[in-house]
Parts: C-alpha cells; sequence; structure tokens
C-alpha cells in the first residue's frame, strides 16, 4: 500500500544524492536532514502550518517541555497515581489546561466527575441509605423508607444518622471518597498487584457511584457537574457512553441526559454540545444482547441526533468478545436500520486470544471509532483497514496505565501510532477513577510521553482537529 508516494520519491532522490557524494562513509548530512524532515513531517500534525503567533508559542512550550523531559521524575514513566501531583505543578500543564482541546469522545457516564463532588454535595443530601458488601465496598440509596436488604451487604444505614454519630466526619468523608474512585495515596503496585485485582476494585466503585447518581434529582446535577468540568477543561463537546440505570425508564433516561445538555448549553453558548453511546455491560448473554440492540434500534429512532450510536462495555478480557453477538450485532443492518457501532477494542495484552480478535471484528462491523485500540500494532490489517477508512483510535494513555496495560508511557502504542499520523483522538476514559478530571491530564500524557520532544503545537491543533473530524 503507497501511502506517502511522494515521500518515497524524496527518499530515493536523497538516495542518489547519497550516491553522488561519493566514496566519504560519512552519511551525507543533507540526506540525513532530508530524512529527519520527512520523519517530522509524517507524525500527527506534521503538516499543519504554523503561523508567527503560533511559532512564538511553540517555541516557549518546548522549552517547558524541555525542562520536563530533563526531570529524572519524568511523570510519563511513572505511575499516573504518583505523577498527577507533579503533572499539576508543572508550567507545560497549566498551559495545556489553556489550550481548547476540541471534544472528549471516550468517557463513561459513571466516572465522569470528581468524587470530592460526589461526597461533599450528593452524600450530604437527605434520605440517602448507606450499606457495607462483603468485599469491603460500600453501596447507595436514596429512599423515603427503609430500604429492602441487599444481598452480600449489611444492613441499610441512614448516612445522616450515621455522620451524627461518627467522632470524625472528615475520615468518614474520606473512606467513602476511596471507595468511589480507584485513585489511592498508597503504592499502586502493591493495592492493585495484578489487573484482576485493579478491575475487581474499579469495578465495585462504579456501583458504588451508581446507587449515588441513579437518584433522578441527582442525575441531573451529576451529569450537569460532569459537562462543567470537561467545559472549565476547554472541552468543547462531549461523547458520553451511558449504562442508562436499569430502574428507570431509558426514554426517560435519554431525554434527560438531552435536556441537561441543551440547558448546559443553553447557559454556556460556547459549548458545542454532548452525545451519547448508549452501551451494554459485555457479560450478558445472546438472548439480552437480542433486546438490548433491539432497545438501542428504538432509542436510535426516538433520538436520532442526541443518540450518536451503540457500545459494548466491561473488562473485554473477561466478557464475551464481539464475535460471540455476531448474530446480534448483525440486527440493524440486517433491517436496513441505522446504529452506529463505537466498539470498545483491543484493550487487552491478550495476544491471539479470541478478544484480540475484537479489533478487526468491530472494523467488519463498519464501527465508526475504536475504543482504545491498544493492541493495534499486533494487527497489520486491522491497523490498515483503519487507516484507510479513517475509523480513529480513541487513545486514552492514563487509563491504560493505571489498569495496567503499559507502565511507562513512552512505550504505549499510541506513541508509534502518532509518529505516522494514524487516526486517533486523546480520551480520558474514567477521569474520576482514575484521579484526574476532564482531558488535560491525558493530553499531558500524549503530547510530553508518546510525542516526546517531537510533538509540537501543531501536533495540539491537530489532535483537536481529529476529534472535531
Ligand atoms: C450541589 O449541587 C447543586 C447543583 O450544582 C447545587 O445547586 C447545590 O447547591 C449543591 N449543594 C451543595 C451542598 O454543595
Ligand atoms: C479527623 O481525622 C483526620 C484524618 O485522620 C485528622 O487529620 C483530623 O485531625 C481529625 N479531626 C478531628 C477533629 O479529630
Ligand atoms: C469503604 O468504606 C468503608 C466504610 O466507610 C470502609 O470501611 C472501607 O475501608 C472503604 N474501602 C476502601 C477501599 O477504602
Ligand atoms: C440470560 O440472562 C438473563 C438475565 O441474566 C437470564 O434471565 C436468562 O435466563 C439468560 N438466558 C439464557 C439462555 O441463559
Ligand atoms: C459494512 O459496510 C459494508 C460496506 O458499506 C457493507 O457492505 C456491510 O454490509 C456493512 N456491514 C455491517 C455489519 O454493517
Ligand atoms: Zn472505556
Amino acid at each position: 500500500m503507497e501511502v506517502f508516494p511522494q515521500r518515497h520519491l524524496v527518499v530515493t532522490l536523497c538516495m542518489s544524492l547519497c550516491c553522488l557524494w561519493g566514496v566519504l562513509s560519512m552519511p551525507d548530512p543533507k540526506y540525513r536532514d532530508a530524512l529527519i524532515q520527512i520523519e517530522a513531517s509524517m507524525q500527527t500534525g506534521g503538516q499543519v502550518v504554523l503561523d508567527e503567533d503560533e511559532k512564538r508559542l511553540n517555541s516557549r512550550l518546548l522549552q517547558m517541555k524541555q525542562k520536563e523531559v530533563m526531570r529524572a521524575d519524568f511523570p510519563p514513566a511513572m505511575h499516573f497515581f504518583k505523577a498527577r501531583d507533579l503533572i499539576k505543578e508543572s508550567p507545560l500543564f497549566s498551559l495545556l489546561q489553556k489550550v481548547p482541546k476540541g471534544a472528549a469522545l471516550h468517557v463513561h457516564d459513571l466516572a465522569m466527575v470528581d468524587v470530592e463532588w460526589l461526597v461533599k454535595n450528593v452524600t450530604y443530601r437527605p434520605y440517602l441509605y448507606m450499606c457495607f458488601t462483603n468485599s469491603q465496598s460500600i453501596r447507595f440509596i436514596f429512599s423515603s423508607e427503609w430500604p429492602k436488604l441487599l444481598p452480600y451487604c449489611s444492613p441499610w444505614v441512614l448516612l445522616e444518622k450515621l455522620r451524627a454519630t461518627t467522632i470524625n466526619s472528615t475520615e468518614l468523608d474520606d473512606s467513602i471518597k476511596r471507595n468511589l474512585t480507584i485513585f489511592t495515596d498508597l503504592d499502586p503496585d502493591v493495592l492493585y498487584p495484578t489487573q484482576d485485582v485493579i478491575w475487581g476494585r474499579f469495578e465495585q466503585a462504579f456501583l458504588a457511584v451508581l446507587g449515588l447518581v441513579s437518584y433522578a434529582p441527582v442525575f441531573t446535577d451529576y451529569y450537569y457537574q460532569g459537562l462543567r468540568e470537561f467545559y472549565t477543561d476547554n472541552v468543547m463537546y462531549l461523547e458520553v457512553r451511558a449504562l442508562l440505570p436499569e430502574h428507570h425508564d431509558k426514554t426517560w433516561a435519554l431525554k434527560t441526559y438531552q435536556e441537561v445538555t441543551k440547558q448546559f448549553t443553553a447557559d454556556h453558548p460556547d459549548f458545542f454540545g454532548a452525545r451519547l453511546i448508549f452501551t451494554v455491560h459485555r457479560g450478558v448473554n445472546s438472548t439480552v444482547m437480542a433486546s438490548v440492540v433491539e432497545e438501542a434500534m428504538k432509542l436510535k429512532r426516538e433520538f436520532p441526533d442526541f443518540m450518536a450510536g451503540f457500545d459494548l462495555v466491561g473488562r473485554e478480557d473477561q466478557g464475551r468478545p464481539l464475535w460471540y453477538f455476531r448474530n446480534e450485532l448483525s440486527l440493524p443492518s440486517d433491517r436496513g436500520l441505522q446504529l452506529p457501532f463505537y466498539f470498545h477494542a483491543g484493550e487487552t495484552n491478550l495476544e491471539g486470544s479470541e478478544v484480540d480478535q475484537n479489533l478487526l471484528d468491530a472494523l467488519l462491523f463498519n464501527t465508526s471509532r475504536l475504543g482504545h485500540g491498544f493492541a493495534l500494532l499486533r494487527h497489520p490489517v486491522a491497523k490498515e483497514l483503519s487507516k484507510k477508512r479513517g475509523v480513529a483510535l480513541e487513545i486514552c494513555p492514563i487509563s491504560n496505565q493505571v489498569m495496567k496495560l503499559v507502565d511507562d508511557l513512552r512505550n504505549h502504542p499510541g506513541a508509534a501510532l502518532m509518529a505516522e499520523d494514524h487516526p486517533l483522538v486523546i480520551s480520558s476514559d474514567d477521569p474520576a477513577m482514575f484521579g484526574s478530571s476532564g482531558l488535560s491530564y491525558d493530553f499531558y500524557q500524549a503530547f510530553v510521553g508518546f510525542g516526546g520532544l517531537r510533538s509540537n503545537i501543531g501536533t495540539l491543533k491537530e489532535l483537536a482537529m481529529n476529534s472535531i473530524r
């Protein structure tokens, strides 16, 4: 596949010049410069032409990055939980916060909002009950009367009452907060030694949050607050993957999301809006999947603009692969109905397994984008298809590191993909779970960790433009 014919011409030309250079064994410096130029122009943003102001800003930016790279404790090489405060204090990060970042296209509904807000705002509301699970987690429910017992959970206690009898409420708040996120001040590698352990804690935290936000008045405030956090971080548009709480009518949930989005956009006219990707957990069986796909098609008809499409969530390594659901996922195209897919695919290190085929299968099902695509470098055919069709990867650097797919972000596949301008966007997946917020921390990791000293303001521009495209 001839992707860069003109570049090959340059390379060939240079090689013949190199021969003319003659008998000297030292490579021709001009040839070398030309090759460096070619490589630089191939990266994400490598073709962006900068005006004078941008060039000035760029040299400031690169100076700041140089300082960052010289640090002994280089943040992208460290676990994000340990690096977060270093990043937060970095002048480069402050600048990245101000940069318009375009759209955040891979964000989950239950992990959009800082847990500090959940604790300070939501858990102080009346009628909130809490119970303690067998697996050292907690569950919540808002109820006007004593709620029914949950399996594997202690009897419910009214949180208001518990607070009144607790000597140190700061300690109580902190322990609640620790249940709502996987971020920790302790050593993450000790606390979460394996992918199994961290995924277990991650799903527990989701369930704890779910009880807080599936109460209608909280739900609307929560989502508004989520939009606010991204907007404040200079994100102009969002696509939210939503589980849509079971015990509410899903039409109601979508309508509520839509109304809150409208309200937020009216309050912040420079915000562009948001759309929803309806999701289901990949642990369900075929029968459930068939009815969920039916429901998704129905919702897509009811909310043709607001609902972007459909996806499966949950740990790929443990859930069922896409191919397992091939009949159910073919329903829309069998009926000539439109249900765009936004599949998570390739969020795995299990090379060669059934799950590892998700990338190719997602593309066979005409996915509009690929969630993560972490395994793409090991699938040259999938990679070529994604490039040719412009199916962008939604790369979530911090998520992949925290969930133990890669330690040092300089070794993340995104670094190689950015070097060749593969279609990709940067996103934050579950910022509240990882102790980050908005999009800037992930932009930092991509800009400093993936891009090293070579990525520049053109890269930032192109990443934002990719997300809008
Ligand atoms: C909680 O958030 C809502 C919505 O943003 C706000 O109106 C309310 O004042 C907040 N309450 C507290 C206690 O912070
Ligand atoms: C409550 O606990 C926190 C954290 O352990 C501690 O810093 C604080 O001093 C305690 N406050 C009181 C009133 O004991
Ligand atoms: C969750 O909260 C409970 C109750 O406050 C506490 O005992 C437990 O240690 C917390 N879990 C974590 C992981 O901090
Ligand atoms: C599929 O899952 C649902 C819900 O968990 C269950 O009620 C149903 O019996 C399952 N069907 C099959 C065929 O296993
Ligand atoms: C994918 O797109 C191709 C080309 O438009 C089409 O022939 C095929 O039926 C589509 N497959 C599915 C599953 O939507
Ligand atoms: Zn995700």
